[in-house]
């Protein structure tokens, strides 16, 4: 069980996007920093490439995003795993030609008060879509697909997986307009209970900040592939 509750709800907020907070050429950086990293995870199947964004691959950039963070949402501290070597990992560089399902990111140590959490688009197509609805517990994904509730024995960094979330926001059938234009890889009723919060539409130079609290997913909105850089503090 989290601690913290209290205090982690004090800091809620709305999500927030900047707009041109990165120009050209830091994007340009942005996506050296990726070609280099070694790759993580390859999942041909789901054709999704991870990164982790480690340290000391581009000292600079690492400065420029804590900076410009800081300047948004006050003082923070990443909340993020570490490397073999103990180091943190500043984030996690996705490629992908799928959407990602419902889940949340509230993080895997429950003493930690987890904050806010942002998102770099680094190609232009692609949206994500921001719930109201909150969980408290750690980082899940909520499916009803029972191969993956079966999945129990996760390793460092991976979410648990849930349907808990069906129980905690009501049978109010989700909007099936919404779920047309944005969320068709999502099973309706997965989705039950659930409003929308905000729809980012993914900008290049542009970066969505969102308390880690909120469910979210990304939109069925997919040309080709895209990439994005998610990062997550606490306090
Ligand atoms: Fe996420």
């Amino acid at each position: 069980m989290r601690e913290k509750i209290e205090e982690i709800k004090k800091l809620e907020s709305a999500p927030k996007i900047i707009k041109n907070l990165y120009n050209k050429e830091e994007i340009e950086e942005f996506l050296n920093l990726y070609k280099n990293l070694p790759t993580t995870v390859h999942n041909k199947k789901q054709n999704v490439i991870k990164k982790r964004w480690l340290q000391g691959y581009n000292k600079k950039l690492e400065k420029l995003f804590c900076e410009r963070l800081k300047k948004e949402i006050g003082d923070f501290q990443m909340d993020n795993l570490q490397d073999e070597n103990g180091k943190d990992i500043y984030g996690l560089i996705q490629e992908s030609y799928a959407p990602i399902g419902l889940h949340v990111d509230a993080g895997f140590e429950p003493k930690s008060q987890v904050y806010k959490q942002s998102l770099i688009p680094l190609s232009p197509v692609g949206s994500t879509v921001i719930f109201k609805n909150r969980f408290y517990e750690g980082s899940t994904n909520f499916t009803q697909d029972p191969e993956e509730l079966k999945k129990k024995d996760l390793s460092y960094g991976q979410n648990k997986r849930s349907s808990e979330h069906l129980k905690l926001y009501g049978d109010k059938p989700f909007d099936k307009k919404i779920h047309e234009k944005y969320l068709n890889h999502e099973n309706i009723d997965n989705l039950k209970g659930l409003e929308v919060e905000l729809i980012y539409e993914w900008e290049v130079g542009s970066m969505l900040i969102f308390d880690r609290t909120h469910l979210h997913c990304s939109s069925s909105v997919i040309k080709g592939k895209k990439i994005g850089i998610a990062t997550f503090t606490k306090k």
